[in-house]
């Protein structure tokens, strides 16, 4: 029996490919590289000394999916694969419907075809929009996304909640994850991003490594304590093993649609992040305040405690092991 990982040569799904391995489990990754490179899947044998089948393929691609079912003994599927640039989704709404709306439908058509009904899903902290209060329960109201991205997430949790009231042997676990950091302690694998990133932590290194110039802090007046924006910052290995939990949860407990937050609980300001980084690496951050960025709220952070008493998962790494994992991935490259 193998866990079906849709775009699990990216980011985080590479690194729940490792706690998989490493917990034992039997996987199976398919990828399009639209968003990652083939080598990460030698890092990933590389890191567990394990073997795994992959295959080379859009997730949206029904009739290869319905093979990968008919060759490999699939109990779950854990979905990290589509889009997930917020600005790029406002330039081109229809690609990311389409990525991550159509793919999502292919694979729970193919999973109700092949009667595989447990499924994990990378949603967002997102969903919330701005919250209506700190720090942020499972229960808190969800809408008022504000781009094409966010409401894909919502939209496919919606899909998900219809799925299981059609029919209850469906087994789902939807992952709300608040800002994944950091790499895996290798330096093997970790965070690629395309061009210019647009997410803080791949900007901070890029400017401690020189190849930018400085950091713009996207506004200094929000009502937070140094006036910069709070988020809830994730060490990615932490978020992986939180996929293992909720796996074991899916096969061991009874059926069910579960949504754990995944967060540490504590909320970090831009400037806090420049310090710890500085700290942590003994690099320089050069930085300047700029203007706030558009659709950005001013704090978010999660309250975990759900996924703590349910799942058993709790983030252990701290910032300063998601500062130097960061920046040692991008040393060893
Ligand atoms: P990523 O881009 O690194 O990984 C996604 C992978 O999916 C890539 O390897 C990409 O090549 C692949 N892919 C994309 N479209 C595909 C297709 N049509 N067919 C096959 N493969 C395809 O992203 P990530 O950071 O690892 O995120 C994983 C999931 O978690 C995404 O759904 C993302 O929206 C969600 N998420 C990410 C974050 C974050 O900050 N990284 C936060 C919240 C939620
Ligand atoms: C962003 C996305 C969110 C997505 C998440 C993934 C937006 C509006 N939201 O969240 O949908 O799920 O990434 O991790 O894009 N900052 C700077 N300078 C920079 C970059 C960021 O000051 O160059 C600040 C931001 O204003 C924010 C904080 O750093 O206060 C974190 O930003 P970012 O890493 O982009 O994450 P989010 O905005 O939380």
């Amino acid at each position: 029996m193998a866990v079906l990982l849709p775009g699990g040569a990216g980011y985080i799904g590479s690194h729940t490919a490792v706690e998989l391995l490493n917990s034992g489990k039997e996987i199976v990754i398919i990828d399009n590289f639209s968003n990652s490179k083939p080598e990460v899947l030698d890092a990933i044998k590389k890191i567990t000394g394990k073997n795994f089948k992959f295959y080379e393929m859009d997730y949206r691609d029904k009739e290869k999916l319905e093979k990968v079912f008919e060759e490999n003994e699939i109990e779950a599927v854990i979905n990290f694969a589509g889009y997930k640039a917020v600005g790029e989704s406002v330039q081109k709404p229809l690609e990311y419907y389409d990525n991550n709306i159509q793919g999502a439908l292919s694979l729970l058509e193919t999973m109700k075809k092949f009667n595989v009904k447990k499924f994990i899903f990378s949603s967002s902290a997102t969903v919330y929009g701005d919250p209506e209060i700190i720090p942020i329960t499972e229960e808190c109201k969800t809408g008022g996304t504000t781009n094409p991205y966010g409401t894909t997430k919502l939209f496919i949790e919606q899909i998900l909640k219809d799925i299981y009231i059609s029919d209850s042997s469906w087994d789902i676990c939807i992952l709300r994850y608040f800002n994944p950091v950091g790499a895996h302690e290798s330096g093997l694998i970790g965070e690629e991003p395309q061009g210019i990133p647009n997410n803080l932590m791949p900007y901070i290194v890029r400017v401690a490594a020189g190849t930018l110039k400085e950091l713009s802090v996207f506004g200094n007046d929000y009502p937070t304590p140094d006036g910069t924006g709070v988020r809830d910052y994730i060490h990615v290995v932490d978020l992986a093993k939180g996929h293992v939990l909720a796996l074991n949860k899916l096969e061991k407990e009874e059926k069910g649609l579960y949504i754990y937050n995944l967060g540490t609980g504590t909320g970090y300001s831009v400037l806090d992040m420049v310090k710890a980084f500085e700290k942590a690496t003994n690099k320089k951050v050069a930085y300047k305040i700029a203007e706030r960025r558009a659709g950005d709220i001013a704090t978010c952070y999660a309250d975990p405690k759900k996924a703590e008493e349910e799942l058993g998962w709790k983030a252990n790494k701290t910032l300063e092991d998601m500062c130097r994992d960061s920046w040692n991935y991008i040393n060893k490259k």
